[in-house]
């Protein structure tokens, strides 16, 4: 095949809107604004199953490989393009930190404004970087993300702005289309599908995307969902909101998520289960996905895996099923986080015996 020959629509990649164009919300007057996010690498486990003796067949979708390093792009391309075709002129969001980075980012692409409302000292600094860097207005509230969200929701009755949080319909429906990817990569839908739950918006759209997908007859059956929660903030798990939500887990440390019908229905018609995972366990998960898989992402993302290990250790599974855990987002996001959980570096004289001495210990 000759160069600019490929027919598959899909490629080159031109973003989650001109890939699947026929399942989104879109008119021929839609404008696209895109940084090309989507089509995200789906990577086999190989060394986290063989060394701690798991019989299942485990995948990675890394979304952290998104344009802003975090699958906030794939709702945050639609959110944009359909505010930019209603004539706004801002954007507005409450965030984590991972939220107002795409939406900084795809406002600058849309020449809009952004105005992104954050907990201070609670989100990790590359998201605050990002979120500057691009423009937007940061404002920090002394306060938690749940106090944030109502603000920004009570702001938009009142001015004209569009509110980008994922209460807008179109980063759900954005937001989607990760669950075509995985069956489009796979060839097949899962059998367990795992992935962190904060506000809940995520699990709400990947149950969405994966019922469509069977509608559209283009997969046979449906995944089990499995939806994790850091354990200081568990609303879904223990059944009410939690007023003062902590976890080392920034991104998904909030305390009454918007949709929580929408996890419930996930969970429920699934037949699947929402569970808590200790910040421990956590960043036990974290590690295991960097220095086995290589892969980095942040802390919030590697809940998915822990709560695979912790379901598995209670014979939950049955064996050799596929089980696939969403990353959700780039572990450069929070590089401080590492210093937490790793050693310093050493530090010696520039001077090659002093190295080599050190080499013969680590060989
Ligand atoms: N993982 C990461 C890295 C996140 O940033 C978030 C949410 C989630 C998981 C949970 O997804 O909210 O749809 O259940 N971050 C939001 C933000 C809240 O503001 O960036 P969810």
């Amino acid at each position: 095949m000759k160069l600019g020959e490929c027919k598959d629509i899909r490629f080159p990649w031109r973003g989650i809107i001109e890939a699947y164009r026929e399942f989104l919300p879109l008119t021929e007057k839609t404008p696209v604004v895109t940084l090309k996010e989507g089509n995200t690498p789906l990577i086999k486990s190989e060394n986290i199953v063989k060394q701690m003796g798991i019989d299942l067949e485990l995948y990675f979708k890394f979304d952290g490989a998104n344009p802003t390093g975090s699958f906030k792009d794939r709702g945050m391309t639609l959110a944009l393009s359909k505010a930019l075709e209603s004539g706004s002129k801002a954007v507005i969001c409450a965030s984590t930190g991972n939220t107002s980075a795409s939406a900084a980012a795809y406002a600058a692409r849309a020449g809009i404004k952004a105005i992104v409302l954050i907990p201070e000292g609670k989100i990790a600094l590359g998201k605050l970087a990002q979120a500057l860097v691009h423009g937007a207005h940061v404002i920090q509230i002394k306060g938690n993300f749940d106090e944030a969200l109502n603000i920004v929701k009570m702001l938009v009755e009142k001015y004209p702005m569009t509110l980008v949080n994922s209460i807008n319909p179109f980063r759900l429906e954005g937001q989607k289309t990760a669950a075509f990817e995985i069956c489009d990569q796979l060839g097949f839908a899962p059998r367990y599908h795992a992935l962190p739950v904060g506000n809940a918006g995520n699990i709400t759209a990947y149950w969405r995307g994966f019922k469509e997908y069977r509608e559209a007859e283009k997969i046979s059956s449906l995944p089990i969902m499995l939806g994790f929660q850091a354990a200081g903030a568990a609303p879904l798990v223990i059944g009410k909101p939690v007023e003062k939500p902590e976890t080392i887990a920034t991104a998904i440390r909030i305390g009454n998520p918007a949709s929580w019908k929408g996890a419930i229905e996930a969970r429920d018609e699934s037949g699947g289960r929402i569970e808590s995972v200790t910040d421990e366990e956590i960043m036990h998960a974290y590690r295991l996905i960097a220095s086995l898989e290589g892969i980095f992402c942040e802390p919030a993302s590697a809940s998915s895996l822990a709560g695979v290990i912790k379901l598995y250790r209670l014979n939950y599974f049955e064996r050799g099923e596929t089980v696939l855990c969403t990353l959700t987002g780039s572990g450069l996001k929070d590089p401080d986080i590492v210093f937490k959980v790793s050693k310093e570096p050493m530090k010696v004289k520039a001077d090659i015996k002093t190295v080599e001495k050190i080499l013969e210990g680590i060989l």
